[in-house]
Parts: C-alpha cells; sequence; structure tokens
C-alpha cells in the first residue's frame, strides 16, 4: 500500500471508476499532494489513453504544488501543474490547452473540496485549533486577508455571521462578544491558541467544546479563502468546460459544501416540462447533464478504518450528455 505523508486521498478507487472513462482533458482542479492526480495517471495508462490525454493540475497553494511535482514526476504521464484559483477554472485551463494546441473541453474534471492533512497539520498555517501558532488560514499565501485580518477588523455583528453563516454556529453572537470583548483587552487576537481559549472560556463541556471550536475555524477558513464563492464560479465553469460524456466529481467534506453541490448538480438535470397537466411532448428546457450519484458515495469500512478523514467525504457526480467531440466511454 501507498501512504501519503502529505495527504492521504479520500474515495480514490470510487472517484477513478466514475471519472477516468476516456482519453482527454482531465482536470484536477484540487491537486493537493497530487494523490487522486497520481491516481488518474495512472489509470489513463491502464487503460491505453495515455498518448491522447493530458492532465491540468490546479491548486492555489505553493506548497502543494511542490509536492504534487515530486510526486508527479516519475509517473511519466502527460501533466501540466499550474498555480490558480479553481474559481478561474475556465481561463487556466483554456491558457494550457491553447499552449498545448488541444481543444479546451474536458474529459474529467475534480474538485476535492477544502484543505489537504498538510494544510492542516502545519501550525504556522493556523488552521488548527489543535496547533499552536498564528492565525493565518490562507491557502494561498499571497492572497489576503488573513484570518487574524477577519478576527480583529470586524464588528460583533459581521463576526457573529460570519460565524453563524459559515459555521452553523448556535452561539456566534456570544462568541462574537467574547472576541471583541478580548481585543479590547489585549489588542488583537493573533494566534490559534488565544481563539481557543476564548472559546473554552464559554463552552465548559469539552464534546461541546469541540464542535464548537471546529466550526467556528471551519467558518473564518471558508471566509478567508471565500471557499464558497469559488466553488459557486468552478461548477458554472466546469460544467461549461466538459465536453460529450465528461465528468465532474465533487467531494465535500462539510454540509454547506455539499448542499451547494447536490443543488447544482440537480438543477443542470432538471428537464422544464411547463406546468402540470399540459402534456407537452418535448420539454421547454431539455436538461444537459444527468446525475451519475443518485445518492452521495461515502467512504467503505476499509477505508474509514485507515483513513479518518474520509469520515465526512461525500462524492457527488455529474455527466454531461451527449452533444461535443471527446470520443464515447469505453
Ligand atoms: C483536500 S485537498 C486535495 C487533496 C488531493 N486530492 C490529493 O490527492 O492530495 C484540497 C486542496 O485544494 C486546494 N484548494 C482549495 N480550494 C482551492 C481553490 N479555490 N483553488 C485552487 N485550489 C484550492 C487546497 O490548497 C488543497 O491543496
Amino acid at each position: 500500500m501507498i501512504t501519503n505523508r502529505y495527504h492521504e486521498p479520500v474515495l480514490v478507487a470510487e472517484t477513478i471508476e466514475l471519472l477516468v472513462r476516456m482519453p482527454g482533458v482531465y482536470v484536477d482542479g484540487t491537486l493537493g499532494g497530487g494523490g487522486h492526480s497520481l491516481a488518474m495517471l495512472r489509470e489513463l495508462r491502464r487503460k491505453g489513453f495515455s498518448d491522447e490525454s493530458l492532465l491540468i493540475g490546479i491548486d492555489r497553494d505553493d506548497n502543494a504544488l511542490r509536492e504534487a511535482r515530486r510526486k508527479l514526476s516519475s509517473s511519466g504521464g502527460n501533466a501540466v501543474l499550474v498555480k490558480g484559483n479553481f474559481s478561474d477554472i475556465s481561463r487556466l485551463v483554456r491558457r494550457v490547452c491553447n499552449e498545448k494546441g488541444l481543444a479546451a473541453s474536458a474529459a474529467g474534471i475534480l474538485l476535492d473540496l477544502g484543505v489537504s492533512s498538510a494544510q492542516i497539520d502545519t501550525p504556522e498555517r493556523g488552521f488548527s485549533y489543535l496547533r499552536e501558532g498564528p492565525l493565518d488560514m490562507r491557502m494561498d499565501a499571497d492572497s489576503e486577508p488573513s484570518a487574524a485580518d477577519l478576527l480583529n477588523t470586524m464588528s460583533e455583528s459581521e463576526l457573529s455571521t460570519l460565524f453563524f453563516r459559515y459555521g452553523e454556529e448556535p452561539r456566534s453572537r456570544g462568541i462574537a462578544r467574547d472576541i471583541v470583548a478580548y481585543r479590547a483587552h489585549h489588542g488583537a487576537v493573533a494566534r490559534t491558541e488565544e481563539l481557543a481559549a476564548i472559546i473554552r472560556k464559554r463552552e465548559f463541556r469539552p464534546d461541546r467544546a469541540i464542535k464548537t471550536l471546529s466550526r467556528v475555524f471551519q467558518a473564518l477558513r471558508i471566509a478567508v479563502n471565500h471557499e464558497l464563492e469559488a466553488l459557486e464560479q468552478a461548477l458554472e465553469e466546469s460544467a461549461s468546460l466538459l465536453c460529450s460524456h465528461g465528468r465532474l466529481a465533487v467531494i465535500s467534506y462539510h454540509s454547506l459544501e455539499d448542499r451547494m453541490v447536490k443543488s447544482f448538480f440537480a438543477d443542470r438535470s432538471h428537464s422544464d416540462w411547463g406546468p402540470k397537466g399540459v402534456g407537452l411532448r418535448e420539454p421547454l428546457k431539455k436538461a444537459a447533464f444527468d446525475v451519475v450519484t443518485r445518492k452521495s458515495v461515502v467512504a467503505g469500512q476499509q477505508e474509514l478504518l485507515l483513513n479518518p478523514r474520509a469520515r465526512s467525504a461525500r462524492l457527488r457526480v455529474l455527466e454531461k450528455q451527449a452533444e461535443g467531440d471527446c470520443g464515447d466511454p469505453k
């Protein structure tokens, strides 16, 4: 078994089986440590599609790109890795395809959302309440603001809204009040352990404190990295990049993301038959996509034992109906 110290990818076999079915351009919009990308390249080779295929890997974190470059360097596959935000997936893919003289349409796109284990486990990145470090949380170190910037400049009501909207935290108001009071006494909240202490002071029961800490840290991370806005944009752009029978696979880790993916897939696979009882022979608007995974795919017992991170992972896949020019799945 291959172990990935940077990040153990989840649902690899399930993702590859549903995604890699014909030669063409494959896009990994969340390259991370390159685990899924490597598996895609291997599957393309196994199926004899390597010569007619290209993998484009995207990540906004320089460390991820470095790690993925190292991992994929000996794969022998045809891959181009670029730094960028998947909200910009259309432009990034068009640029690479233009350079390679290929049509900018994708046979498969993967978005494995959220952060990698390496990002969470590095104290200086500030993603985890379990690691002491600066409250940074930026996936792209060149972007702004950091989590500390938000915590120290937002008003009490803005903070409360942030914790409620992105963390679904029921005690958002009280936590926002405590943060503003802490700022008044200490000047600023700068480190993960300071924020964790503020939250623990309000929540005495350890089991409840852990849930609150997770929700507040998640909310800050989502806001710092504009995660939901990026996902909304990426879903739209990815759908339009797909060729005939091309598939979009999304792995999400919390309900806010999963709800967005589910409702986007439902919307794109819905034909409009007009008001009930009219009995049209053709729909007013015909759906251009089919949902491949009626229910989300989740990890099996075996994977859960080896990789606890897979616990919250949900995979959903959407397929573009026949139309374009990239061949039929084999
Ligand atoms: C869960 S990890 C992906 C792990 C990867 N599938 C693997 O096999 O190692 C998510 C990765 O997506 C990146 N990421 C998250 N949001 C992004 C965005 N909007 N644009 C580009 N990369 C993003 C993160 O930096 C992180 O490296």
